[in-house]
């Protein structure tokens, strides 16, 4: 485990990772130090309680945790600590994600976690990386500059739409 980590990134199982790197690779991109693992609420209980103790002892300050299912992760996983747990709902085989976005959203009063969509794994780094910009100017300024390129995209991309038209906009896509 890191020490310099500030988020910690735990997934219910390897087939998990095509989604939840989408959190990995946001963090990255803002330059923000995290630990990533898989344990599961139900086949390792231990090892997820040893993750969340380790990961605060380390002074981590977000926690992102994914899994499809009865996707009870993150919701045992706020249940062990304070600080903050963003969960993301992952499509599994069933249900098109709707079993594993109730399970992971609709937490009983009084142990929240921060659901975001089902394989929303890019806004939960981007709400991570918020998270922590409450108390660090650096990076709320690099939120800043991440919407500002976001907006100037896509009027990128209406102006080509409109020059060029659909048919030639969609071919070239
Ligand atoms: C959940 O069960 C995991 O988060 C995963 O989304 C789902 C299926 O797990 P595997 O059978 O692929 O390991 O606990």
């Amino acid at each position: 485990m890191k020490t310099d980590a500030k988020v910690s990134i735990i997934m219910g199982s390897d087939s998990d990772l095509g989604v939840i790197s989408g959190a990995s690779s946001l963090l990255e991109e803002f330059g923000i130090s995290y630990n990533i693992t898989v344990a599961s609420a139900h086949r390792t209980p231990s090892l997820v309680h040893k993750y969340v103790t380790d990961s605060v002892a380390n002074g981590v300050k977000v926690f992102i945790a994914g899994a499809g299912g009865a996707a009870h992760l993150a919701g045992v996983v706020a249940s062990l600590t304070t600080l903050p747990v963003i969960g993301i709902p992952v499509k599994a085989k069933s249900l098109d994600g709707l079993d594993s976005l109730l399970s992971t959203v609709g937490m009983p009063p009084g142990i929240p976690v921060a659901t975001v969509g089902i394989d929303g794994a890019k806004n939960a780094g981007i709400l991570a990386v918020q998270i922590l910009a409450v108390n660090d100017k650096d990076l709320e300024n690099k939120l800043i500059d991440y919407r500002k390129k976001m907006s100037a995209d896509i009027e990128a991309k209406g102006e080509k739409l409109s020059k060029i038209g659909y048919k030639q906009y969609l071919a070239e896509k």
